[in-house]
């Protein structure tokens, strides 16, 4: 792959409906989320979805480097799981699971990518503050989202927030650049250090996704070949954006009637 895309008006254009489409999906599973419902239920719902709505779910036989291809359509993560979950119609939602939902739509050949986090019943206290400190992790990111600064700033941010909270960030995944395909340059770190990294640019459209783990950062991966959990087995959030750099700061693409609201220190002003 040669460097990261500037995408031109009409890729952005392409991108915006993908990625507003894979928010409406997630807008459209929520009240579906209750305890007894499978991940397979979850996953199926989702997939008729974004079949009903021309697109086709980018997971599905997504086999990047010899890995074994994703036998489903969406990414479903519970508890301790990290990322990458594979949806079952065996596993049911118990009451206080915290999962993250993950999809990523291709539609007229371009890619949207967002999760977020959804509990089955009323959560821990733990599991709310883990989740609600991995959404300011992702926000806090995306307000570096600016021409000039750089990707490692990105890193700074949520690396420096999650750690004061007593957490970790998983170092194994990361953000990535999307829209023309699925992973595309760069490698959008979640720790690291200021004015280090690429420089961000007007075009660039990338995801921030932080995974924080609320024990140690080490992971697993199961035997499934995909399925990546907390080493100590503790739990894990994940948040994720596709957003457009602009001229003098960023656009969240993956928006939906229904998402939930920036946090304060984004609509008041830090
Ligand atoms: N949607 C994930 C991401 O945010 C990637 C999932 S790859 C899959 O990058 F094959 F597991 F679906
Ligand atoms: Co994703
Ligand atoms: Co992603």
């Amino acid at each position: 792959m040669a460097g990261i895309y500037i995408k031109t008006p009409e890729q952005i254009e392409g991108i915006r409906k993908a990625s507003k489409l894979a928010a409406e999906v997630l807008d459209y599973i929520e009240p579906f989320v209750k305890p007894g419902i499978s991940t397979g239920e979850l996953d199926k719902l989702c997939h008729e979805f974004i079949t009903d709505h021309n697109a086709v779910p980018a997971p599905l036989n997504y086999a990047p480097h010899g890995s074994t291809p994703y036998p489903k359509a969406t990414c479903i993560s519970l508890n301790e799981v990290v990322c990458h979950g594979i949806p079952n119609f065996n596993k049911k939602l118990k009451k206080g699971d915290a999962l993250n939902i993950d999809i990523t739509v291709i539609l007229d050949g371009y890619y949207g990518d967002t999760s977020r986090m959804f509990f089955a019943g009323e959560p821990s206290i733990m599991a709310k503050r883990l989740a609600r400190i991995t959404y300011q992790c992702m926000w806090l990111g995306i307000q570096e989202v600016k021409p000039g600064n750089h990707f490692g700033d990105i890193g700074y941010v949520i690396q420096h927030f999650a750690e004061n909270a007593g957490y970790s960030v998983v170092r194994e995944f990361c953000g990535h650049g999307v829209g023309i395909e699925f992973h595309e340059e760069p490698q959008v770190l979640h720790y690291g250090r200021r004015g280090t990294g690429e420089e961000i640019k007007p075009g660039m459209i990338f995801t921030i996704e932080p995974m924080i783990n609320a024990g140690k950062r080490a992971i697993t991966q199961l035997n499934d070949g995909w399925t990546i959990r907390t080493k100590d087995r503790s739990l894990s959030a994940q948040w994720e954006h596709t957003i457009l750099v602009t001229d003098t700061g960023y656009e969240i693409l993956t928006v939906s009637p229904n998402m939930p609201v920036p946090p304060k220190f984004i609509t008041e002003g830090k």
